[in-house]
């Protein structure tokens, strides 16, 4: 399968951002562990990043006919970007959102997603292993 994965602002400065929440791997070290993953599933990934939401959507317009499966982190832009809700609905790709932390045993404002309903699923408080996570119910499912 052909992954894109996408990551919303601040999620370049994993390993560095609030360690004690998001933990100490940097965000390389991420995308390296997908493409190792994606590769061992005769797969592969790309891996956007962007602190701006109008490059995100561009990527979801982008990503329709040239990828099977979105696993999208939003970061903040979860809860209040109906524009990435409007650009996931835009697309037949089918995305699963991931937050690396339990955003339920956060401040309420976390509590809330926006962007959840036009994803297969959310997956968060695993740390980055939810974005493996997400890769192989894709893989497995083919959906
Ligand atoms: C996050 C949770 C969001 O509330 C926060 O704004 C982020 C990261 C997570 O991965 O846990 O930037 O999406």
């Amino acid at each position: 399968m052909k992954f894109l994965v996408l990551n919303g602002p601040n999620l370049n400065l994993l390993g560095q951002r609030e360690p004690g929440v998001y933990g100490s791997e940097s965000y390389d070290t991420l995308c390296a562990s997908l493409n190792a993953f994606a590769a061992a599933h005769e797969s592969s990934v790309t891996c956007f990043q962007s602190n701006h939401e109008g490059a995100l959507i561009d990527q979801l317009h982008a990503a329709q006919g040239k990828f099977d499966a979105i696993i999208i982190n939003p970061g903040a832009f979860t809860h209040y970007s109906y524009a990435l809700l409007d650009a996931l609905q835009a697309i037949s790709v089918p995305a699963i959102e991931v937050h690396i932390s339990n955003v339920h045993r956060r401040e309420e404002f976390r509590h809330k997603s926006v962007t959840a309903p036009a994803c297969v699923g959310q997956i968060c408080g695993l740390g980055l292993y939810g974005y493996q996570a997400a890769m192989a119910y894709f893989l497995e499912t083919g959906k």
